[in-house]
């Protein structure tokens, strides 16, 4: 009998193994336990512990200071910390930055780091040039998918980086840390500072990544989109997680979100 492959996502050239090829009770992806971080003697992370399932989105919640930047820096190898970090069963608490990346690890950062004197075009090709070996020339993500998603970049595809507007710019940092073909990806506040019309093309984005499995840790301070797309929701306080549950039931715990989340 001939195979029928239904053919879901086309463009995906390099289907990720992990869903399908792990065991039914799967492991976490991500773990995290225990966590300390420091900045010289200011100790800001007290023994944070959370994780992440292959393919799940994971919003990390909470105010300004609240230490969700400070999590996201120490897995990625970027601030001193203590404890675990787990990623796929091996610690990686303490490697550094580029060892992490090349790890599988992408990572959007609040800043928004582009390479303002590259075209948008060179921006991407550096960010696939983050590929580990394993995926490269062969990685899930093109740039005529960078394009599809968001077509205002191919129309400056030839612009320099530097002249894009604050929205253009994040595009362009989702998008290039994409090229690089993490299996899970952390961006920090997305959202922030953008236009409602831009805060939704960063919210179909999103989506995208989830259609094709790829897990996201995703800090926001603003419920609205991160609500709409986790499968999970956690909430920081003071450097620790004070909340682990799904958007639905932090909705209905109003105590939390008055003591960590409302301004
Ligand atoms: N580079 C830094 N040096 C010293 N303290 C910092 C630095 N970055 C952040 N902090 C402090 O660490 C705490 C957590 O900050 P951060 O992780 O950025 O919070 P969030 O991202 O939730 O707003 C805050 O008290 C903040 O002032
Ligand atoms: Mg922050």
């Amino acid at each position: 009998m001939p195979q029928v492959v239904p053919q879901v996502v086309p463009r995906m050239v390099h289907p990720r193994p992990l869903l399908t090829d792990r065991p039914a009770e799967s492991t976490p992806m991500l773990k995290i336990n225990d966590l300390h971080a420091f900045y010289g003697k200011s100790h800001v992370l007290h023994g944070v512990h959370f994780d992440v399932q292959p393919g799940e989105i994971v919003a990390l919640l909470g105010r300004n200071g609240s230490g969700r930047s400070t999590t996201a820096k120490a897995i990625m190898g970027l601030v001193e910390c203590t404890g675990h970090i787990e990623w796929n069963g091996q610690n990686i608490t303490g490697r550094k930055a580029y060892e992490v990346a090349h790890m599988g690890l992408g990572y959007v950062p609040e800043s928004r780091d582009i390479f303002p004197s590259l075209t948008v075009h060179q921006n991407l090709m550096l960010g696939e040039k983050g590929r580990t070996a394993k995926s490269r020339g062969k990685g899930r993500w093109n740039f005529e998918d960078m394009y599809l998603m968001f077509p205002r970049l191919r129309e400056r595809q030839h612009t320099e980086a530097g002249v894009l507007s604050g929205g253009e710019q994040q595009m362009l940092t989702l998008c290039r840390t994409l090229m690089g073909d993490p299996d899970l990806i952390i961006i920090d506040e997305p959202t922030e500072g953008l236009a409602p019309k831009i805060v939704e093309l960063v919210g179909e984005f999103l989506q995208k990544l989830k259609q094709r499995g790829i897990s996201v840790l995703l800090i926001e301070q603003k419920l609205t989109i991160a609500m709409a797309i986790s499968d999970r929701a956690l909430v920081m306080g003071h450097g620790s997680i004070v909340f682990q549950g799904t958007p639905d039931s932090l909705r209905a715990d109003a105590y939390i979100r008055k003591e960590w989340l409302e301004v």
